[in-house]
């Protein structure tokens, strides 16, 4: 028998291992690719993520807070709604928001789709409310006709904007950072940004920042080793249940992107990761970084940017003279 077979076979399971075993041993994943995406709700549901007109004002969009040139997030502190209004809170990203265990920063809407219905008719973000929302659209032929098309025969109504909404939203991942090509066996990453990923490890970052969107499947307390100072009024996931115990857990964001989606925290107090970082390590573990520490978890971060989605702004179908105009100044 010769032997050449045996080496050949021998050299692919080495490859085989190195990257499988990679995989399945590394707490995070990679982002996989979208599957089963209805095309048409998708392209419905893009133009309503960008139509201004479902909010009051015909102003605010769901892209105004998350601007997909700004990876998925408004880049403020807390939102600006409607009439100039400070929001309570700092707007998380969209992008690979599908992976979430449940969507908001306490978890209140189960869902994409729950959650797209809460902004429209929301008086301190678009202001609208979903009968208004839904006469504007149903005032205008072209959206008439692509709903009848996307959902069949029937009257536009707001499941049907949330359902096209959550579908579009579903295709906003963000695949192929170096740190996944770095997972899938592919030599992408600097001996610093590993240096940073080993020390995120192993100091135990990822006790709660793991998975493919290395964060966003678990509620944790904000302030695990010391309390977390704020002025900021959000209860976390305890507004929801009700349960004292719950004070203080927030969803877990994701750090995909995160070198994108400044500032940090729910409270937006956070400008800098540097900042980000040292209060996590400070406050969840209990652990002070040095300088270099801190720059080689940070470097390690910005590795999880991956390729934002390519989009073509999409064109809205014009207003008719039925359509009811935008009050923006009441
Ligand atoms: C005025 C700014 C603003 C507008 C407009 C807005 N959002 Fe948001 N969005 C936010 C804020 C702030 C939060 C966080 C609220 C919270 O957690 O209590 C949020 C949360 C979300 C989340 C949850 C993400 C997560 O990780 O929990 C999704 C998804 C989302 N918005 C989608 C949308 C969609 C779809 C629209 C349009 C229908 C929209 N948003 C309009 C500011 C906005
Ligand atoms: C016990 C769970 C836990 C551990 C351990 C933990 N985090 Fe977090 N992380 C959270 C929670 C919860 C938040 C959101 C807190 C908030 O907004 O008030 C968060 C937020 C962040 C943010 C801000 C993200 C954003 O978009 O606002 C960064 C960056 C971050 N963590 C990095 C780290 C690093 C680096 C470590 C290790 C030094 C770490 N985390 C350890 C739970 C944890």
């Amino acid at each position: 028998m010769s032997l050449k077979p045996l080496l050949t076979l021998s050299t692919a399971l080495t490859t085989l291992l190195a990257t499988g075993l990679v995989l399945a041993q590394e707490p995070i994943q990679p982002i996989a690719l979208v599957h089963n995406i209805n095309l048409a709700q998708v392209e419905l549901g893009k133009k309503l993520f960008f139509d201004p007109r479902l909010s009051k004002s015909g102003f605010i969009s769901c892209n105004s807070c998350h601007n997909m040139s700004m990876g998925g997030s408004d880049n403020l502190k807390t939102s600006i709604g409607h009439k100039w209004q400070q929001g309570p809170i700092n707007a998380p990203t969209v992008l690979n928001s599908s992976l979430n265990l449940a969507q908001f920063w306490d978890g209140r809407a189960a869902d994409l789709q729950e959650q797209a219905g809460g902004p429209i008719a929301n008086p301190g973000e678009m202001a609208s409310t979903h009968t208004l929302a839904i006469d504007v659209l149903a005032s205008i032929p072209q959206y008439r006709i692509e709903f009848e098309q996307v959902f069949g025969k029937g009257e536009i109504d707001i499941d049907k904007v949330t359902v096209a909404i959550a579908e579009f939203e579903k295709t906003l991942v963000t695949p192929n950072s170096r740190f996944d090509r770095w997972l899938m066996g592919e030599n992408t990453l600097t001996e610093q940004e590993l240096a940073g990923y080993n020390l995120f490890k192993n100091s135990g970052c990822v006790a709660c920042h793991n998975g493919p969107a290395v964060g966003g499947n678990s509620f944790q307390k904000m302030g695990v080793v010391k309390p977390y100072q704020t002025d900021n009024k959000a209860q976390g996931l305890a507004g929801v249940t009700g349960n004292d115990a719950d004070r203080f857990k927030f969803k877990v964001p994701t750090l995909r992107n995160v070198e994108l989606t400044y500032p940090y925290f729910h409270d937006g107090e956070s400008d800098t990761l540097t900042e980000a970082v040292e209060i996590m390590g400070k406050l969840q573990l209990g652990r002070t970084f040095t300088d270099e520490e801190n720059a080689l978890i940070v470097s390690f971060l910005k590795t999880l940017t991956g390729d934002q989605p390519s989009l073509i702004l999409p064109i809205l179908p014009p207003s008719t003279d039925q359509t009811l105009r935008p009050t923006p100044f009441d």
